[in-house]
């Protein structure tokens, strides 16, 4: 399903885009009117189509797919046609994501992988299919979204962490391979943040959590988005290789 827009913005791509925090980010950058491209992977088209359709109420042209972005091929083919039909990709926010937790002892290998593909491969295929564009054009943004566990590490999401750990180390060395260029890449780190991924936890996990935020609040996808957002302004022009912690204060 495509809505199409007169006037042209940039064109963004948000992988994980169709619910949560990237639906929040979508939200955001419908503020400037940019075209919008939704990457997803949830087994029905229900919640893309609610956040197409809130898009567009606002005039904003948007598209979805359902990609696996762990697959280095399909994600290649998405960005090709996406280029093809827009002839550039002005952001990318590196968003989609999974959990399948628990303890290393009892975590099989395929837990250990899939993880691994979905949350840390998934951001070298878009960055890989969209940096030499970036490059090219002398000028880009990624937003690679990691997480508070990745810097503190949680029992039970050893993968997770490891994953999220490893977006930060890979954002700082592509932001000093292609800074020359004008291609910044940075990265958000949140911390507790209300969305179906942390809707199954148990009400006793998330008020232990709650204990742990000195801003006494969990936050919101809404939270998230204008730290995403931010990054990729004009505002932001001077800042490459950063991690922006939306944390409630969890970790400073
Ligand atoms: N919710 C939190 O508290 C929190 C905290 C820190 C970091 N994060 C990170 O923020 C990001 C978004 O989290 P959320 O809470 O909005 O999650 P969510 O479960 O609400 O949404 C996940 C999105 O990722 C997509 N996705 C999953 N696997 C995919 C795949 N293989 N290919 C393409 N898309 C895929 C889903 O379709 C969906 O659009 C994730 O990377 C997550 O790790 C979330």
């Amino acid at each position: 399903m495509r809505y199409l827009m007169v006037d042209a913005g940039r064109v963004v791509v948000i992988t994980g885009g169709s619910k949560g925090i990237g639906r929040a980010v979508a939200m955001r950058f419908a503020q400037e009117k940019a075209r919008i491209i939704l990457v997803h992977y949830d087994p029905d088209e229900t919640a893309s189509e609610k956040t197409m359709d809130a898009l567009a109420k606002q005039g904003i042209e948007v598209e979805s797919h359902k990609v696996d972005v762990s697959s280095f091929e399909a994600v290649d083919v998405l960005f090709k046609d996406i280029l093809s039909r827009f002839g550039r990709v002005d952001v990318v926010v590196n968003n989609a994501g999974i959990t399948k937790d628990t303890l290393v002892m009892r975590m099989s290998e395929e837990e250990w992988d899939m993880v691994l593909k979905v949350n840390l491969k998934s951001v070298f295929n878009c960055t890989h299919a969209v940096l030499r564009p970036m490059v090219k054009k002398r000028g880009g943004s990624i937003v690679n979204i990691s997480s508070v566990v990745g810097l503190v590490g949680n029992a039970g999401q050893a993968n997770y962490a490891a994953s999220k750990a490893g977006i930060l180390g890979f954002t700082k060395s592509v932001a000093r391979e292609v800074a020359a260029r004008q291609v910044r890449v940075n990265a958000v780190a949140p911390g507790f943040i209300q969305t179906e991924m942390t809707d199954v936890l148990p009400e006793q996990a998330k008020e232990s959590f709650l204990q742990q935020i000195p801003l006494r609040r969990i936050g919101s996808p809404e939270d998230v988005a204008e730290a995403v957002y931010w990054l990729c302004s004009d505002a932001a022009s001077y800042i490459t290789g950063q991690t922006i912690h939306v944390n409630g204060g969890m970790f400073m």
